[in-house]
């Protein structure tokens, strides 16, 4: 007998997450941590926050530890695997012994990419797309400072790499791989300050994205269920004031906790196909990845509701819609008018091909001659091709209802050209 056949996941596995520092003033400690660690050399990974100050500020802390700094600043939105490659050579060629990411979830994760190449003789990143190809246990050290409320990144197994150079580039992959979770995060609310309203929102969807996949992946991964339903009720209650008044503290530090949490629970739990076309419109767009979940997400709810009516009727209820009284059915559908509220409410366009321009908009800008744009098309072979990338997602196997092509296709045409207007 097969006894796989009698279960989805008949086995879970719990992944591991690293220590963390959070609260206010907390990356005022990444000195004296990376001396603690023992830091010589550390390479500084980050991208547009230059010009900031929060890069010099911080060089500085390191600094004044003893710490020597190299710097390596050009890692872009959708990391690509050059940005991995160049960081990993710098390393190796200035003998840097540790690495030190400032930024969102691109910086953290090209960092954990250019540890693994570094750790596996230079070898491309790009071969390590999959679950657990790295070949070697040690990486080197890695302190992870988070800036946007967001993907989370400084505290799972995951990471995300745009392939610019093998046969099926573009392609954009998620990677899950035991040896890269950093050696510590640190997620300071004051540095979320400097975010511009969009990417607040867009990123805000990431997290609830993050939380509501494990909610209802077909995984049920019984830990990661608590922490998803509180991140919910977190985003639905802190993410418009985040956007609306952007210094606002006990709103960004909620948003702080909710992104922290999400992302511990689809460490476990898994993704869906919320990821997974984000995924597909970033390879061909360079788009970003909140706003492209955020586009993706309440398609995908609509489409994953008939699976698990049950779930969503909690997501309604934390997200503050009355349910009482109400059918499974009918309550359900109140969560995804409050998610299709959420996004008019924080300006998330309303289809991927009335995408305009937003903050640090990569649509066309790219140096790479493959990428699509600058307009979102959104025609036949848009959905053809983000439908095909999307059912290779890393992501698509836990979604909550079974994928395929033709029922994949429709949620994927709505996404590029429908409204719920
Ligand atoms: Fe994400």
């Amino acid at each position: 007998m097969d006894a796989s056949r009698l279960w989805q996941f008949p086995i879970k596995e719990f992944h591991r997450m690293p220590r963390g520092i959070l609260g206010p003033g907390a990356y005022e400690m990444v000195g004296v941590e990376a001396k603690n660690l023992g830091f010589k050399r550390a390479l500084l990974a980050t991208s547009g926050l230059r010009g900031t100050g929060i890069i010099e500020d911080i060089i500085g802390k390191i600094k004044y530890q003893g710490v020597d700094v190299v710097l390596y600043d050009q890692i872009e939105s959708n990391p690509k695997d050059y940005n991995v490659m160049d960081m990993a050579d710098m390393y190796t060629k200035e003998k840097c012994d540790s690495f030190i990411s400032v930024g969102g979830g691109s910086v953290t994760d090209a960092t954990k990419g250019a540890r693994i190449v570094v750790a596996n003789d230079g070898r491309h990143i790009n071969e390590f797309d999959g679950f657990n190809k790295s070949e070697r246990p040690d990486n080197p050290p890695h302190i992870a400072i988070n800036t946007t409320a967001g993907t989370g990144s400084e505290t799972s197994w995951a990471y995300v790499i745009t392939d610019t150079t093998s046969d099926k580039a573009p392609y954009k992959y998620l990677a899950f791989d035991e040896t890269c979770p950093v050696t510590l995060g640190i997620n300071d609310p004051v540095l979320f300050f400097s975010m511009p309203q969009d990417l607040t929102a867009y990123c805000g969807f990431d997290v609830l994205a993050h939380a509501s996949e494990p909610y209802v992946s077909r995984l049920n991964f019984l830990p990661s269920l608590g922490n998803a339903l509180k991140c919910i009720e977190l985003v639905a209650q802190n993410l418009r004031e985040t956007v609306c008044e952007p210094l606002n503290y006990e709103a960004r530090y909620n948003m702080m906790y909710a992104s922290y949490m999400a992302a511990q629970s689809f460490n476990s739990g898994g993704l869906g196909i919320i990821h997974a076309m984000s995924h597909a419109v970033s390879a061909y767009y360079d788009s970003h990845h909140g706003l492209n979940n955020a586009i993706a997400l309440p398609r995908v709810w609509e489409f994953n509701m008939p699976a698990n009516y049950k779930r969503f009727r909690d997501i309604a209820r934390v997200m503050g819609e009355n349910v009482d009284g109400l059918s499974d059915v009918s309550a359900a559908e109140r969560a995804l008018e409050a998610a299709i509220k959420l996004s008019k409410d924080v300006g998330i366009p309303k289809n991927f091909s009335s995408v305009g321009d937003y903050t640090k908009t990569r649509i066309g800008r790219g140096t790479y001659e493959k990428w699509s744009g600058p307009k979102i098309v959104g025609d036949e072979k848009d959905a053809d091709r983000i439908t095909r990338h999307l059912l290779g997602d890393g992501s698509t196997p836990g979604n909550a209802r079974e994928a395929t092509y033709e029922a994949v296709k429709p949620v994927v045409q709505h996404a590029l050209t429908g409204s719920y207007s």
